[in-house]
């Protein structure tokens, strides 16, 4: 018998998503990766808090509101209430979702500035940035393009240059403009507050913090390498000047909290919100020394929940706590190839349900591959199907279906006793619990995935030994025929059990066929007495479904793709007549070519890297092969429409459209012309 163990108390989250876009295949690996454990935890009897929420704040989200003619608050709004599909279609079972754009944390972040100001670690220096006269706003980095004050190449971003890789301050670029009206950006100066990381009292909290077993070594050697680094930690600058999409700072006029500031402590008003929900204390959750809080989030984002959060929540003080440990994961990617962060791509995840792909396949998958480190995941087709199809269908869910005929035919659904059996003891499917219940623990879920379908193949292959449809046949042999089939079952009800974490919707159509009740992870189960009628548990993954998900679409892809040939004159037909505001609706964009080359298996298609003057450059698949080399497109400008969504198409992801111009059939090689602007025109312009 399992030892009963001391009930825990969870505060977990995960990381909270900007709230400029939809959610993508790497969110929802991130929470199915959090929902698992949680849903271990709990199948042990513990408390867990599960809350997530929207990271509503900054320029980005401020600046994309207006463009697309919202108040933020309207336009984070919107993206709120785009969550729920997905975190229900994936069977995420956050207690809470809420936002940074709230009252809590409007509350919460005030409170722990002004404790932080109170334990002096608070501090204001002027300093000079650019300032956008036609925009009058401070201008973030990523906002100013210039030349490189290195190599001079053109078109730059103001903190580093893609071209030689030079890191500079955005003061040092040359002739820099402002990429949100094209201004020219002045310098001026203005008060900006600091969270004094550089304090002696937080390095030494922090070395403290950080060798204290909360981090996977991996990530408390990366943190452990900031602290203690080269170059000393600097203070953080934490104020942004109006007009900024935040909450304001106290005692401060105009001025913001950035966003990193009050993104974390949005874990914090989740927490709270629910808690007032549900008739919880809050501040007794924080206080109970038995509470443990841990934040599951990706690699890309450790050195603000490493640094930065436990200090801020160390020198705020009681209620507040630190983190217990912070659990990060690596990236999923799409068949090698990585996601943009901002865009998303890969795998639409709303796709994926639409077509009636069961999300328990993928949070399967997602769990056989993941274990404790920080690695990055591939999700591949191929492996996909046969993992689903071969492991989780053909070696766990048939053991059921296989063993419940012969026991509903002849001995009317009744199961015997395992105890007596040595070949149950054999397989010693309570060792096997406690190891895989330790692997739950520790996140490695590929591990627990593999133990548990060691099991299955176990039970199988005795299954076949027996020759259960030889032994039916003879009515001297009910006694082990009856032996093996429930040795099959108690088994399958221990694999229930273990795989619940990650399945819990086949759990339960599986739970009323042993009719077990709601499986727990609590001890040794009881041995079945007797099973209900077979149901049908899970379908098989077709491959008509993945190469659904992963389309080439049935038209020419791209080179704004001609209309049916219905005349094989040039003068087509026009489109129904539309509105400015239709038209408007369409993002236009000059786009530098950076490359085009030919895309392997495609006679079609080229795939363009263009630049429109965003972070990562785009890559479009473009129908356009027949008509141009790859070397003469290299360098020249066109026209993107760069608001189209995504489009997965067979060779990979395609990231908006290039305009060109074709005639009726779009066929002959000659008839496709891309198009050009005249000279002058620059990167991310917009035609309108
Ligand atoms: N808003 C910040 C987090 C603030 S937490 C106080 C942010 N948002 S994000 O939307 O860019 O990312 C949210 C989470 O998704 C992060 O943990 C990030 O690492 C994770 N992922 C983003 N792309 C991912 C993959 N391709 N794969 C797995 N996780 C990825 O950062
Ligand atoms: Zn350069």
């Amino acid at each position: 018998m399992t030892a009963q163990m001391t009930q825990r108390e969870l505060f977990v989250t995960t990381a909270l998503p900007y709230a400029n876009g939809a959610l993508h295949v790497g969110h929802i690996m991130e929470y199915i990766q959090a929902d698992i454990w949680v849903r271990f935890q709990r199948l042990r009897g513990h408390t867990v808090h599960f809350v997530g929420a929207d990271d509503a704040h900054g320029a980005p989200i401020m600046i994309a509101a207006e463009k697309a003619g919202n108040t933020p608050q309207q336009f984070v709004a919107a993206i709120a209430a785009s969550r729920k599909p997905y975190l229900d279609g994936f069977l995420i079972g956050f207690d809470h979702w809420h936002s940074t754009e709230s009252p809590e944390n409007t509350e919460l972040s005030q409170d722990i500035y002004r404790r932080l100001r109170a334990a002096g670690l608070i501090s204001t220096r002027a300093i000079e940035q650019f300032y956008d006269p036609v925009k009058q706003m401070f201008l973030p980095d990523r906002y100013i393009r210039g030349e490189c004050p290195r190599c001079g190449a053109k078109d730059q971003y103001g903190d580093a240059c893609e071209v030689c890789g030079a890191v500079y301050a955005p003061t040092d670029l040359k002739n820099p403009t402002s990429a949100l009206s094209g201004a020219v950006p002045e310098l001026r100066t203005s008060e900006h507050y600091f969270f004094r990381l550089s304090d002696e009292r937080c390095r030494q909290f922090l070395r403290e913090w950080i060798a204290g077993g909360r981090l996977q070594p991996e990530v408390a050697n990366k943190a452990r390498e900031w602290l203690e680094g080269d170059v000393a930690l600097a203070d953080w600058d934490i104020s942004r000047d109006a007009p900024y999409f935040g909450i304001a700072i106290p005692d401060a006029p105009g001025k913001f909290f950035y966003v990193w500031l009050d993104a974390p402590i949005g874990y914090l008003a989740a927490l709270k919100a629910y808690c007032t929900r549900r008739g919880i204390d809050f501040e007794g959750v924080l206080q109970n020394p038995r509470t443990e809080q841990i934040h599951f989030i990706g690699k890309d984002i450790i050195y603000f929940h490493t640094l930065f959060w436990p200090a801020m929540l160390r020198f705020a003080g009681k209620p507040y706590k630190v983190p217990d440990r912070v659990y990060v994961h690596g990236f999923i990617t799409v068949s090698g190839e990585k996601m943009s962060k901002s865009r998303g791509t890969g795998i639409d995840p709303l796709r994926y349900l639409e077509l009636g792909m069961n999300p328990e396949w993928l949070r399967y998958y997602i769990a056989a591959k993941l274990n404790a480190h920080v690695e990055d995941l591939d999700f591949h087709a191929d492996d996909f199907l046969q993992r689903v199809n071969s492991d989780l269908i053909g070696k766990y869910v048939n053991i059921a279906s296989r063993a419940a005929s012969f026991v509903t035919r002849y001995f009317e659904g009744r199961v015997v006793e395992p105890a007596s059996d040595p070949e149950w003891t054999a397989l010693a499917p309570e060792a096997v619990d406690a190891e895989i219940a330790q692997a739950y623990e520790g996140r490695e879920f590929g591990k627990a995935v593999r133990l548990a379908m060691a099991f299955a193949d176990q039970i199988n292959r005795q299954f076949d030994a027996a020759r259960p449809w030889e032994l039916a046949k003879d009515p001297a042999q009910r006694e082990p025929l009856h032996r093996v089939c429930s040795r099959c079952l108690n088994g399958f009800q221990y694999l229930t059990r273990w795989l619940k974490p990650i399945l819990p919707a086949l759990a339960r159509t599986a739970e009323e066929f042993l009719g077990c009740g709601q499986l727990r992870w609590e001890g040794a189960l009881a041995p079945l007495t007797r099973i209900g009628a077979y149901q049908h548990l899970m379908q098989r993954v077709e491959k008509k479904q993945l190469d659904a998900l992963f389309a080439l679409p049935e038209a020419a892809p791209e080179a704004a793709s001609p209309a049916p040939a219905s005349a094989a004159s040039q003068h087509r037909q026009l489109a129904t007549t539309i509105s400015i505001d239709d038209f408007a609706r369409v993002d236009l964009r000059v786009a530098r070519i950076l490359a085009a080359e030919d895309v392997e298996g495609s006679d079609k298609l080229l795939r363009l890297t263009l630049d429109i003057g965003e972070a990562k450059p785009r890559t479009v698949l473009s129908g356009i092969k027949a008509a141009y080399q790859p070397a003469e497109l290299t360098g020249k400008l066109t026209v993107l429409v760069a608001n189209l969504a995504p489009r997965k198409m067979k060779f990979g992801v395609s990231e908006g459209m290039v305009l060109a111009a074709s005639d009726a059939d779009g066929k002959t090689p000659a008839g496709i012309f891309l198009l050009e602007p005249h000279p002058g025109a620059q990167p991310g312009m917009q035609v309108k």
